[in-house]
């Protein structure tokens, strides 16, 4: 049997697909390449030596993605794929529901069909919003303030309902992400945007290779440390390797799980400038700028419900994280 992985090919579907592998299981990836490249499946071959299978489907096409299922023996799926930029989902908001609802919906109704009820989802600390208590734990209440952020409250709505009207049968989890960077330490996958980047290291991560001059540090006048935004970043390996620890749950046992997965540590801007200079050894110029609108203060997870259900604690360090993601940049330098 195979674990189906949508949006197998992008930043932290490519890593879990690698996780999958390493561990024995067999994997069929789906995805339409909006976001990411054909050349990631090499990549994915040279690190563990095995192929996954792979489809260019839309999941929006019902009727293809019903086929993989008919070809494929799928017990499992783990669900990816998505659109995921804030500001992009504000001016676009109809492709933005378009997208991760109808593809959530017809993925569903295809895993009914076929009786496949394992499912792994990726959801967002943004569904949390502007949240005053820290940590964040799981049964803080939905408050999203864009529409990829609402995408993920809705579809997390319709699992559940799923999973209410079938609960002898339905096995989901929700995995709610805080901050992914790094990369896999071969350097040969990692975090590729488009254009200019809105995240924090993706943009680090440019000035450091000089195509961008500075980075601007959103406001430092926030009720924080050094008065720069805090966040729970996480290393994208320790996330991938959470998404076998959310299948085993459900493997075990029905019914519906929410967990957050991050490392339960605030750092802010400024902190992750200054790892980046001194692991990597080279300079990021920056300048303080506006607050960005939109933005809050600090976010960090409560991990204690992922660490006692699913047995997950992230293992790597801030280090490691501005180390991975320098030496992807290296590795792929194109000039
Ligand atoms: P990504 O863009 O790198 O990967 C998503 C993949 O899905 C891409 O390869 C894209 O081509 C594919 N895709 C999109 N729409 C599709 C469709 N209709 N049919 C088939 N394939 C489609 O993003 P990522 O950073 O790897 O994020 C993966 C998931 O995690 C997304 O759902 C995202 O919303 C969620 N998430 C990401 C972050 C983050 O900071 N990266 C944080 C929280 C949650
Ligand atoms: N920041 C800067 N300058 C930049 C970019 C970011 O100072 O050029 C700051 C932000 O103000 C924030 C921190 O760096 O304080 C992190 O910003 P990111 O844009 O990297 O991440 P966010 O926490 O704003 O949002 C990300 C994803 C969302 C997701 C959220 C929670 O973009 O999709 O994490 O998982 F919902």
């Amino acid at each position: 049997m195979s674990v189906l992985v949508t949006g197998g090919c992008g930043f932290i579907g490519s890593h879990t697909v690698v996780e999958l592998l390493e561990e024995g299981q067999d994997v069929v990836i789906v995805d339409n390449l909006c976001n990411s490249k054909i050349e990631v499946l090499g990549k994915i071959e040279e690190i563990t030596k095995r192929k996954p299978k792979f489809y260019q489907v839309d999941l929006c096409q019902k009727e293809e993605l019903n086929q993989i299922f008919q070809k494929e023996k799928i017990d499992s799926v783990i669900h990816f794929a998505g659109l995921k930029a804030v500001g992009e989902s504000v001016r676009e908001p109809l492709r933005y529901y378009q997208n991760n609802l109808i593809s959530t919906l017809n993925l569903l109704e295809v895993m009914e069909k076929h009786d496949c009820f394992q499912l792994v989802f990726s959801s967002s600390a943004t569904v949390y919003g502007d949240v005053k208590k820290l940590p964040i734990k799981e049964d803080t209440p939905f408050s999203t303030t864009n529409p990829y952020g609402t995408t993920k409250r809705m579809i997390e709505e319709i699992l559940t309902d799923v999973a209410y009207a079938n609960p002898e049968k339905w096995r989901i989890c929700i995995l709610r992400y805080f901050n992914p960077i790094g990369a896999h330490s071969s350097g040969l996958i990692g975090e590729d945007p488009h254009g200019i980047p809105n995240n924090l290291m993706p943009y680090i991560v440019k000035v450091s290779q000089k195509e961008l001059d500075h980075l601007t540090i959103y406001g430092n006048d926030y009720n924080t440390e050094d008065g720069t935004g805090v966040r729970d970043y996480i290393h994208v390996v320790d996330l991938a390797q959470g998404h076998l620890k959310a299948l085993e749950k459900i493997r075990k046992s029905n019914g519906i799980f929410i967990y957050n997965l991050g490392t339960g540590k605030g750092h802010s801007v400024l902190e992750i400038v200054q790892a980046f200079e001194r692991v990597n050894q080279v300079k990021i110029p920056y300048v303080i700028g506006a607050r960005r609108p939109g933005d809050i203060a600090s976010c960090y997870a409560d991990v204690t419900k992922a660490q006692e259900e699913l047995g997950f604690v992230a293992s790597k360090t801030l280090d490691d994280m501005v180390r991975d993601s320098y030496h992807y940049v290296q590795k792929n330098k194109t000039h």
